[in-house]
């Protein structure tokens, strides 16, 4: 509700701005976030130190790094520029942490949990503005987000209770056999900027209810929001050490976590080339590992599919928080039959995407992370162009200036443009045809990622085969947004290792344990 009342002068100077208008409609905020700063001090949910053993601190050596809002270049705070000594006594206080953790009752933990989750519930709009504030996705996502994000809290905590094990029937009849499932240990959870708190809910939430402890190292860039919600953790009175948060030097920080012994597991989700990385340094203390990679995905549209459903999805499904998500979808192939209809309709609901400050209302597409988010898109674009692509729509930094960029639409692609090979990370949508099922499916599977991929089609037994023949962890079909805390997230190929959410979550921070009982005689 704070936020409402805040940005009223926001909605004041968007109201000059009718949105029948415009086009690529801008939004320039000229109103300083200081109110909405000053309202998240007041609430204690704006930290500016690290949380280690349940005390707030600062880096040893007083270093400091700044947190920036992308849409304006303005300072939020500061927060401590941490490494390997920070890091270590994180580790240190996890590890001490996790004898007492684990051996409360699974319904112990279930009630801190929910705590936690009441609490960010509570808290949701001081959170969704926080995460607009440092990482610029319009603030009506990021409550999404901040929903999203606490209902992996949720889910966790009543599926504590459910870490069942097992009574195998024995091979001799004097025997008994049981597994259980214990929790791992100390947790490493790296987490990446695109989304400030749900990545890291998504870890944490099966960590501590499995009863691991944590060390959490959030994205330099958007600290904060991990910040706030673990001040809340500590609110709902997860015990200190429990869940620690550790930022500023990656490298130290990530280095120090891969050569702990007491950390028996690394959870990332972030570029491939650091989760290659990450999986190389956990190979000298046989840590286990999973990761969240980046992806290519395919958006198919097929010539049965309905164009309303299809344009209103493949928008969803490319420009969620401006086309920075890893299951963004990075290629849509169309069809020739409705290549050109589709083109038309789709160019056309991309224009009306209203570009602007996450905290101006009706703001559908926020700034890119930063400069270098912005040359990374020019690149693609460049080369694309170079290559025979035409731009539909946008295709220049957008007038706003800073790192917004207009959302653009390329036709004439193909499979040999840097823009159909990687991902692109940013609001461009580059149109490929094709003219077989066949050939949709070896297109989208021409590539060494393997994480979320979309069909539209009419056709229920198509839906299947396509769905079927895709080398990918996740498929949509006629849904552009598919992530939920139910279903197992995750990729195959380079796209990663492992599954966050659902009931498959919980078994990455679980060991299996066999415990034979034998010479158990007849009486
Ligand atoms: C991601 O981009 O890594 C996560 C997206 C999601 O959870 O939907």
């Amino acid at each position: 509700m704070a936020i409402f009342r805040l940005s009223s002068s926001l909605r004041s100077f968007c109201n000059r701005f009718p949105s029948s208008c415009l086009r690529h409609r801008a939004v320039r905020v000229s109103t300083e976030p200081q109110a909405a700063i000053s309202r998240l001090k007041e609430l204690g949910l704006l930290k500016s130190q690290g949380l280690i053993g349940g005390k707030w601190l600062d880096a040893y050596d007083g270093k400091k790094i700044q947190v920036q809002n992308p849409a304006t270049s303005e300072v939020i705070t500061s927060v401590p520029c941490m490494g390997r000594r920070e890091t270590s006594d994180a580790i240190m206080s996890s590890f001490g942490a996790f004898h007492s953790w684990s051996k409360l009752t699974a319904g112990e933990r279930s009630k801190y949990l929910r705590k936690w989750y009441d609490l960010i519930i509570l808290h949701k709009e001081s959170l969704a503005l926080l995460i607009t504030l440092e990482q610029g996705k319009p603030l009506k996502e990021a409550l999404g987000e901040v929903i999203y994000g606490a209902s992996f809290i949720e889910f966790y905590a009543e599926e504590a209770k459910r870490i069942y094990g097992d009574i195998i029937p024995p091979t001799l009849g004097d025997r008994r056999l049981f597994v259980l499932k214990q929790p791992v240990g100390v947790v490493g959870a790296i987490a990446p900027w695109n989304f400030p708190l749900a990545m890291i809910t998504r870890k944490v939430g099966p960590a501590l209810a499995s009863g691991c402890t944590a060390v959490v190292k959030p994205s330099e860039f958007t600290p904060l929001t991990a910040l706030a919600a673990a001040e809340l953790a500590l609110q709902a009175g997860i015990p200190s050490g429990a869940l620690n948060v550790v930022m500023g030097n990656a490298p130290e920080i990530g280095d120090t976590l891969l050569e702990s012994d007491q950390v028996r597991k690394i959870t990332f989700t972030g570029s491939t080339n650091v989760g290659k990385k990450l999986m190389a340094g956990a190979a000298n203390t046989v840590k286990k590992v999973s990761l969240e990679l980046g992806g290519n995905a395919p958006c198919i549209i097929f010539d049965d599919a309905d164009l309303d459903l299809a344009v209103k999805g493949s928008l969803a499904a490319k420009f969620r928080n401006t086309g920075q998500t890893c299951v963004c979808a990075n290629r849509i192939l169309v069809q020739e039959g409705i290549y050109d209809k589709f083109a038309d309709a789709f160019a056309n609901a991309v224009e009306n995407l209203q570009v602007g400050n996450g905290l101006a209302e009706g703001t559908a597409q926020g700034p890119l992370i930063n400069e270098a988010a912005v040359q990374k898109v020019e690149s693609f674009i460049s080369d694309a162009t170079s290559k025979g692509a035409k731009i539909m729509l946008g295709g220049r930094r957008h007038s706003l200036g800073m790192t917004f960029y207009e959302p653009t639409v390329l036709t004439h692609v193909n499979g040999e443009m840097l823009i159909s090979r990687e991902e692109v990370f940013g609001p461009v949508a580059p149109l490929l045809k094709f003219r077989t099922e066949e050939e949709a499916i070896r297109l989208a599977n021409d590539t060494n990622a393997g994480l979320a991929a979309y069909i539209f089609t009419s056709s229920i037994p198509r839906s299947w085969r396509v769905a079927e023949a895709l080398e990918y962890g996740l498929v949509g079909v006629n849904e552009g947004i598919i992530s939920t805390e139910v279903a197992p997230f995750g990729g195959v190929k380079q796209s990663g290792l492992g599954r966050e959410g659902s009931k498959y979550g919980m078994d990455e921070y679980l060991e299996i344990k066999y415990v034979c009982m034998g010479n158990i005689k007849n009486e």
